[in-house]
């Protein structure tokens, strides 16, 4: 097991394996990426690099992009890799209908997928693209089918453009029978939308309100709320020590760079292409030593 100076225990990779994507979100965060873009880091990279991590206790992988499925040997890099409690991407759910079965053959025990909107309206306000929608709603039909599950649906909060919608799609992951759950997600602002802010206090409040049940998980101390049989976690990471001082994954970037936190990148450093399992382990264990949590609980 590796843990950091702040006691945080690294369990989780949180792999990007590109930056391109097939929609364009007015909020994406681009998993904290800038800078140019250089080669996609490899799948050979991305094998050695999640053996190592296995050798220091890590036990999920999280693939994320830009699209990851925009890459076409995921289900090859998944295939690949050694044995995990855990393995799970992230998706817009445009491309998935086609390779869901595929995912889930090669290994894939998971998926999230993005869903602002459930009106095309409003979903090509968001993505750029409203014609999108009905292929996503066919891809999260595909990856309940395919097992995929617990199907977990992202909705970032914004303000006018969906927030009076949080009902409509909790009836919509009642339809499948506790195999969705919703994430209603914090907007991060990295882009100039503090008027999409949502009054996320109130949100809470309103979830625990409806809730029959509220549980903590682990990861994050995110909250989750059970209403009408559905599972809805809250995701606030913003001003939120509990969220950061309970981070326990390490991130990697399409480029091929350990990333400690999301929200910075002055501390990345680069997995050399031809590095051995040997090298990697120590690679990890020093980048380790570099996490802090970007909200720390300043009253301890
Ligand atoms: P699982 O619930 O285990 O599937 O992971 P997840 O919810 O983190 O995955 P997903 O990619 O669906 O991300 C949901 C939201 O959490 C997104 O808005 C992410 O940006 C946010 N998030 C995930 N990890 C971090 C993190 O380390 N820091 C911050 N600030 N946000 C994160
Ligand atoms: N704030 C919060 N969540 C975001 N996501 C992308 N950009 C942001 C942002 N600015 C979420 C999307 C996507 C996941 C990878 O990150 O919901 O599903």
């Amino acid at each position: 097991m590796i843990s950091d100076n702040y006691g945080r225990v690294v369990t989780g990779l949180r792999i990007s394996i590109t930056r391109r994507c097939n929609l364009n979100c007015i909020y994406c965060h681009e998993e904290g990426e800038n800078g140019l873009s250089r080669n996609e880091i490899s799948q050979s990279t991305i094998e050695r690099t999640v053996t190592a991590a296995t050798y220091l206790g890590v036990n999920k992988v999280k693939f994320s992009g830009g699209e990851p499925l925009m890459r076409h040997d995921l289900e090859d890099i998944i295939g690949s890799l050694p044995d995990l409690k855990d393995i799970s991407a992230t998706t817009n759910g445009v491309l998935l209908k086609k390779r869901a079965a595929k995912l889930a053959n090669s290994g894939l025990d998971r998926i999230n997928i993005s869903l602002p909107s459930m009106d095309m309206d409003h979903y090509g306000r968001i993505t750029g693209y409203p014609t999108a929608l009905p292929y996503v709603l066919e891809g999260i039909d595909a990856a309940v089918d395919a097992g995929l599950t617990p199907v977990k649906l992202n909705m970032v909060l914004l303000k006018s453009l969906n927030d009076s919608k949080i009902d409509d799609i909790i009836r919509f992951a009642g339809k499948y029978n506790g195999h969705v759950i919703l994430q209603l997600i914090e907007l991060m602002n990295f882009k100039n939308l503090g008027h999409y802010k949502v009054d996320i206090n109130g949100v809470e409040k309103m979830l625990e309100i409806r809730a029959s049940e509220i549980k903590e998980r682990r990861m994050h101390r995110r909250k989750k709320y059970f209403i009408d049989g559905v599972e809805v976690e809250l995701v606030r990471p913003l001003d939120n020590s509990n969220f950061c001082g309970n981070c326990n994954r390490l991130r990697i970037t399409s480029t091929g760079q350990l990333k400690p936190c999301l929200m910075r990148n002055d501390n990345l450093i680069d997995i050399p292409e031809n590095a051995t399992v040997d090298e990697l382990k120590k690679l990890l264990e020093t980048v380790v030593e570099k996490r802090e949590p970007y909200y720390k609980d300043c009253s301890k």
